[in-house]
């Protein structure tokens, strides 16, 4: 499996470093393991910046990087090497393992750090670090600027100036390299198999979780750890609950079902939607819904360049949907009045994508100095469009209710276009019929 090179973990750091003022030392937190119940754990995942900037996946530690010091500039505090917990817990690298195998130029026992990182932030101005994200994170913070103030009558000098570090660390994350984009499609392109799967799987009187488990256990045999986000299975007017995650129901004969669900691999996130009829064959209300859905998309995809604003491929669904839903009759009136009220709300109330990386949502300012940002090549999001129309919507003829599609692909920004890493996925109704038919999909 592909994996982040350390001198690419290694180039970030110093990316991330030369970004500082002058005089500032960085500080930035590991995620810690929280309890379940008892001595019971939830499942441990690195907090992304942390991962992003040392490769370091234990819980409890913390990276500090002092720009221009001459001495060590980047320093991991981590759990120390204990051979009893280790025989519970598992294997710790401890600061040694943390200079040999993490490039830390020093590590310590975490245990260690209240006594060694304020003299390390003495004398430095500023302070980078995460701000109001983790409020006991905020506090130890001040408590370390406090010993230092403590000592200002001995000749201390405690930093006066805070800087929240995710601007800076979250515009470099936004940028994906060449070794994330591989891993991003891969991630992408297991996920894909898992879509198939659970389409092909799919008969009417199965439960919502049954297909979630098909996509689960492909996405692991695969080598995703863990889904990048809790799975949608949600059939019939459970399609219309964006974030329906229940997952309980059983799917019926004529249903639409959609599935949102990607795995995570290396810590990179795929994110793909797909719906499809239960019993493998489209309605005529269905199939007509779900080609101006896709109508919407592919424009949407064809916005996707460098240069084009963050907005356009949004602007693009909701042109493309307002016109299909006033040509059916779900609407009336002119278009561009339509479209500058946002009519179409009751039946699209999300945005068309968000940024992909290692979070799902991921990082990285949508406008800058107030205006909505200019793709660039390596940036990486969902085009996801859709239409829900809710089974309690009596403004609409009743043949329409209850009929939720989204249809979600994840695509990285290239230098004349874009690519799209989720495309092993059917998404032409006549490509999923064939697959759920046992045939082949000829795909867009
Ligand atoms: N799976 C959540 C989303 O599509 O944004
Ligand atoms: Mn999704
Ligand atoms: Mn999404």
């Amino acid at each position: 499996m592909k994996q982040i090179s350390r001198s690419e973990f290694t180039e970030r750091r110093q990316r991330l470093m030369e970004q500082l003022a002058p005089g500032s030392i960085a500080i930035i937190p590991a995620a810690t393991e929280t309890i379940r119940n008892n001595d019971v754990h939830h499942p441990f995942r690195q907090n992304s910046d942390f991962m992003y900037l040392t490769g370091f996946a234990e819980p409890d530690a913390v990276a500090v990087l002092i720009p221009g010091r001459e001495a060590a500039q980047y320093i991991l505090f981590v759990r120390d090497k204990d051979p009893e917990r280790e025989i519970w817990d598992g294997y710790r690298a401890g600061p040694d393992g943390a200079v040999a195998d993490f490039d830390a130029d020093d590590a310590f026992p975490i245990d260690d750090i209240d006594d060694i990182l304020p003299g390390l932030m003495e004398g430095r101005t500023r302070v980078y670090s995460h701000m109001g994200v983790d409020a006991g994170f905020d506090h130890q913070l001040m408590a370390w600027v406090n010993q230092i103030r403590a000592r200002v009558r001995l000749g201390a000098q405690p930093p006066d100036d805070f800087s929240d570090i995710a601007h800076l660390l979250h515009d470099q994350r936004l940028i994906k390299s060449k070794q994330e984009v591989a891993i991003m499609r891969d991630a992408a392109q297991l996920s894909a198999r898992a879509h198939k799967r659970a389409m092909v799987a799919c008969k009417p009187g199965m439960k919502e979780y049954q297909l979630q488990a098909e996509i689960e256990h492909e996405c692991m045999m695969g080598g995703s750890p863990w889904p990048a986000y809790p799975a949608i299975v949600g059939a019939g007017d459970h399609a219309c609950v964006l974030h329906y995650v229940e997952n309980s129901a059983t799917i019926k004969d004529g249903d639409l079902v959609l599935i949102d669900a990607g795995g995570e691999l290396e810590f990179y996130a795929s994110d793909i939607t797909r719906t499809f009829p239960a019993n493998g064959r489209f309605s005529a209300e269905q199939r007509t819904l779900y080609e101006l859905v896709l109508r919407a998309q592919l424009a949407s995809i064809e916005a996707v360049k460098p240069g084009a604003s963050w907005i356009a491929p949004h602007e693009a669904t909701v042109r493309v949907l307002t016109e299909g839903l006033v040509e059916l009759g779900l609407l009336e009136g002119d278009i561009d009045t339509l479209i500058e009220a946002n009519a179409i709300k009751p039946f699209y109330m999300h945005k068309t994508g968000h940024w992909l990386g290692m979070d799902v949502h991921d990082v990285g300012d949508y406008k800058v100095g107030g205006e909505w940002r200019v793709l660039e090549p390596g940036m990486v999001l969902t085009i996801e469009p859709g239409l829900y129309i809710a089974p309690t919507n009596t403004d609409v003829d009743a043949r329409w209710r209850g009929i939720g599609i989204r249809i979600e692909d994840d695509v990285v920004v290239t230098r004349d276009g874009c690519d799209i890493l989720s495309a092993d996925v059917p998404k032409h109704p006549d490509d999923i019929e064939a697959l759920m038919a046992g045939g082949q999909p000829r795909l867009l």
